[in-house]
């Protein structure tokens, strides 16, 4: 029977174990695929502790890619032996193969290969959704300064580069000296190592004491004060991500003597709510990757069965760029 990561209770990565798993046949607008690679996330860890709820049993991950093996009724994009990859609900890609809906599934062209192919999906619409649709009132013009915490990290390496190739300038954040020079590496224009530095003061530096237009902010808890604190007036509060934990409660009135700020919470499965939807972002991934703005690039690769020693190692920040399994 093939292998799957599955949990039985929210808590830490000893949670996860590694079992046999039944894969049937697909339903109507169902796949199967069999997974040559699949993606690591943060959103994994958050399922994982179950900070965002689903049922148990639970078999983790939310972005592969492999190879179509059976297509149900009703599924007109996908035909058996089509190389595909997606980022999609429900979890399940930490997986030999599953049996999925087709509707965030994707054809992938052979320039892509595999592995990168697993790296960039989840992690690429979202770089494309904040920096191409996830816009200040004023919009964003070339030479506008954002800045996006995290900047070394999965999503935050794509979108340095996707920043460039649209001509902003990108401030990032990132918690050490060598993750700083990786963003930079990666196209941001300037880079904060917010563990040593004050971010707030050097944002406002950079930006002349004006402020960014938008403040692109994955880190959640730690970062959100100082995020509103270098938005300049009208300016946008992006916030996508709790990797330091949750956003506390808080009073909109703030917002107000802060220079009338806008705050919005984003998901990517809003972006990807339909199949149109999907292709559309997702063309515009493989046009960027194609062309080589964007690199993907994977900086640790792992078995299936140490999917536990990979979520400790994103939780304790020791990892860069994209993470894969090895399927
Ligand atoms: N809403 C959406 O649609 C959406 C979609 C994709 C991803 N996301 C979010 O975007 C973020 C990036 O995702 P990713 O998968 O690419 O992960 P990642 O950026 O590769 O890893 C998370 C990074 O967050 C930083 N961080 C800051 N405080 C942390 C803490 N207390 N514990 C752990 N890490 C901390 C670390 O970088 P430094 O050491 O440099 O600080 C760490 O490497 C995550 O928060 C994820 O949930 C949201």
């Amino acid at each position: 029977m093939p292998s799957a990561i599955q949990i039985h209770a929210f808590g830490g990565p000893e949670q996860m174990q590694f079992v046999e798993v039944e894969v049937g046949e697909p339903g109507p607008g169902e796949i199967r695929i069999r997974h040559h690679a699949s993606g690591l996330n943060f959103i994994d860890v958050y399922q994982r502790t179950g900070l965002y709820a689903n049922a148990l049993p639970l078999n983790l991950g939310m972005e592969g890619a492999g190879v179509v093996e059976a297509v149900g009724a009703g599924v007109s994009h996908l035909a058996v032996g089509d190389r595909a990859a997606y980022a999609s609900n429900p979890p399940g890609s930490y997986s030999e193969v599953r049996v999925m809906p087709a509707k965030n599934v994707v054809r992938l062209p052979d320039a892509i290969d595999f592995d990168t192919a697993a790296g960039m999906m989840l992690k690429g619409l979202t770089a494309q959704y904040l920096l191409k649709k996830t816009l200040p009132v004023e919009g964003l013009q070339p030479g506008d300064h954002v800045l996006f915490h995290a900047a070394a990290g999965g999503v935050g390496l794509i979108a340095c580069q996707w920043a460039k190739a649209l001509g902003l300038q990108l401030i990032g954040t990132a918690g050490s000296a060598a993750k700083c020079a990786l963003a930079l590496e990666h196209g941001a224009a300037h880079a904060i190592d917010y563990g040593r530095e004050d971010f707030v003061a050097r944002v406002k530096e950079i930006t002349g004491g004006r402020g960014v237009k938008v403040v692109y902010d994955s880190v959640g808890k730690d970062t959100f004060d100082g995020s509103l604190n270098c938005l300049r007036p009208f300016g946008l509060l992006a916030s996508f991500g709790n990797a330091s934990g949750p956003v506390p409660p808080f009073a909109p009135g703030m917002l107000g003597p802060k220079g009338s700020l806008y705050i919005t919470r984003q998901t990517l499965f809003t972006h990807i709510a339909t199949r149109e939807a999907t292709q559309a972002m997702t063309d515009e991934l493989f046009e960027v990757v194609g062309s080589g703005a964007v690199k993907i690039r994977i900086d640790q690769r792992y078995q299936l069965a140490d999917a536990a020693q990979a979520h400790q190692d994103l939780e304790a920040r020791k990892t860069t760029g994209s993470t894969v399994f090895v399927i």
